[in-house]
C-alpha cells in the first residue's frame, strides 16, 4: 500500500510539473519572441509616448498590439501583469518529485556501485542524498558567481557565456562520475533548472520590483535592474532546451547508462542551446540555418557515440547459454522487482512495465534485457551483486 500511495503521488507531482513547465517555458518563450520581434512603432504618436518597439498579432480569433516601452510608461497602471508562480512551481514540484523518488531511495537510484571513483561507489544512502543536494546548491552558487564577477555590468557576456558553457561541461562530467546515470542526467539538468527558478527569484523579480518602485516614487529606476534581468532571462532562454530534454532523458537508458554518458549529455545540451538560438534569431528576423545544422550535427555525434558496441558483454568468448542458465539468472537478478507482484517492497507493479514471470516475457525483452545488463544499468544499484561473468553469460544469450 505504501508503495502504491508513494506511486499516486509521483504521478499527481510529475502532473503538475509539466504542466507548470509548459506555462512557465511558453511564457518565457513567447517573451523571448515578443522581445525579438519588436519593430519600430509606425504612429508617431506611440513614439512620443516613449514605445520603443511593438508588435501586432493575430490569436485565437483576436488581434493583438503588444508594445513595449524603452524605460517606462508615463504612468505605471497599478494591475501590472507579473509572472513567477510558473517558474516557482515548477521547482518546488520537480523537487519534491526528486525526493520521493530519487532520494527516498538513494541506494537504488542515487550511488553508482561501478562508478570509477571508489568513494562514490561506497557512498550509503544519506551521504548519496547529501552529495546531491550540495550538487545542486554548488551549481545555483558557481553559476551566480561567475555571473557576478564576470559580467557584473552585463559588458562581458559574451564570455560569460563561454563560462557558462564550462560549467556545465564539468557539472555533465562529474555528476556521472559521482551518481547513476539516470539520476546525472536528472541532476544536470537540476541544475540548469534550479539557475533557472534562481534567477527569476533572486535576481529578475527583485529588480523588477525595485524599478516599479523607483516608478512609483517618481524617481528613475536604475537601469543595471534592467539590464541584469535581461541578461539571466537570456540564460534562461538557453538552458531551456536542453533541460526538458535531460529531464525526459529517464525513460532512455540508452543514451545515460553508456560509459561516455557525460559526453552524450554535453553533446545534447550543446545541440539544444544551438537550436534555441536559431528560433531565437529567426524572430529578429535572421535566419541562420548554420546553428540547427551545428546542433544536428551534435546529436548525431551523440547517436554515434552512444551506440551500443558489438562486443558489449565480451559475448564471443562464451558459447550460447541454454534456457534454463538465463531463466535461472533473471529469477535470481532480476524477478524480486520485475514480476506481476513484486517481491520488493518498493514497487507496487512492476518497474518501467517490465515484468519477467515467464518465459515468453524474457523472450520478448531479449534485447532490453541484454542491454541494461551490458550497461550495468541492472539489477538497479546491483543489488543482486550480478557478476561480470553472469553479465557474460546474458550477452552470450541467442534466440
Ligand atoms: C531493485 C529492483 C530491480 C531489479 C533487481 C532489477 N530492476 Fe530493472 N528496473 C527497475 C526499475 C525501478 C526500473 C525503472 C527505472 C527507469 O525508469 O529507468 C527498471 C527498468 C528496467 C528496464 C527498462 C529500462 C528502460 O530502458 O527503461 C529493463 C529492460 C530492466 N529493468 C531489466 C532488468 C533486468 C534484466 C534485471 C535483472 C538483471 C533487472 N531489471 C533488475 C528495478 C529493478
Amino acid at each position: 500500500m505504501q508503495a502504491y500511495i508513494i506511486d499516486f503521488a509521483n504521478l499527481l507531482l510529475r502532473w503538475l510539473h509539466v504542466i507548470a513547465a509548459i506555462a512557465w517555458i511558453g511564457e518565457s518563450i513567447y517573451f523571448v519572441m515578443l522581445d525579438n520581434g519588436l519593430r519600430t512603432p509606425k504612429a508617431a504618436e506611440d513614439r512620443e509616448k516613449g514605445v520603443f518597439g511593438e508588435m501586432w498579432a493575430v490569436h485565437g480569433g483576436g488581434f493583438y498590439h503588444n508594445q513595449k516601452y524603452a524605460t517606462a510608461p508615463a504612468k505605471l497602471p497599478n494591475d501590472l501583469h507579473w509572472s513567477f508562480w510558473k517558474a516557482y512551481t515548477t521547482w518546488l514540484s520537480g523537487f519534491a518529485l526528486f525526493v520521493i523518488l530519487y532520494m527516498a531511495n538513494p541506494g537504488f537510484y542515487l550511488v553508482n556501485p561501478s562508478s570509477n571513483w571508489a568513494w562514490a561507489a561506497g557512498m550509503i544512502g544519506w551521504q548519496a542524498n547529501l552529495l546531491a543536494l550540495a550538487f545542486l546548491l554548488g551549481g545555483w552558487v558557481v553559476y551566480n558567481e561567475l555571473c557576478k564577477r564576470i559580467s557584473p555590468n552585463m559588458n562581458r557576456d559574451g564570455l560569460l557565456s563561454v563560462a557558462v558553457a564550462v560549467m556545465m561541461i564539468v557539472v555533465a562530467y562529474l555528476s556521472t562520475q559521482m551518481f547513476t546515470g539516470r539520476a546525472a542526467f536528472l541532476l544536470t539538468g537540476a541544475v540548469m533548472a534550479t539557475a533557472m527558478s534562481a534567477n527569476v527569484f533572486f535576481w529578475i523579480i527583485p529588480g523588477q520590483r525595485r524599478m516599479v518602485k523607483a516608478m512609483k516614487a517618481g524617481e528613475a529606476p536604475n537601469p543595471l535592474d534592467g539590464k541584469r534581468g535581461k541578461q539571466r532571462s537570456v540564460h534562461n532562454t538557453y538552458f531551456t532546451l536542453p533541460v526538458v530534454l535531460l529531464m525526459v532523458s529517464n525513460h532512455y537508458s540508452f543514451i545515460y547508462s553508456h560509459e561516455l554518458s557525460w559526453v552524450v549529455m554535453v553533446l545534447f545540451i550543446f545541440a539544444g542551446a544551438l537550436i534555441r538560438q536559431f528560433f531565437v534569431l529567426m524572430h529578429a528576423g535572421k535566419t541562420q540555418p548554420a546553428y540547427p545544422a551545428v546542433g544536428i550535427g551534435l546529436i548525431l555525434l551523440a547517436f554515434w557515440v552512444a551506440a551500443p558496441s558489438p562486443t558489449a558483454g565480451n559475448a564471443s568468448a562464451s558459447e550460447a547459454p541454454s534456457q534454463a542458465q538465463v531463466s535461472g539468472l533473471i529469477d535470481q537478478h532480476c524477478t524480486q522487482c520485475h514480476a506481476r507482484n513484486p517481491d520488493h517492497a518498493g514497487f507496487s507493479a512492476p518497474p518501467a512495465g517490465f515484468a519477467f514471470d515467464t518465459w515468453e516475457e524474457i523472450l520478448g525483452h531479449r534485447g532490453q534485457i541484454q542491454q541494461v545488463v551490458a550497461s550495468r544499468y541492472m539489477p538497479l544499484g546491483n543489488i543482486t551483486n550480478m557478476s561480470d561473468e553472469e553479465r557474460d553469460i546474458i550477452a552470450a544469450w541467442e534466440e
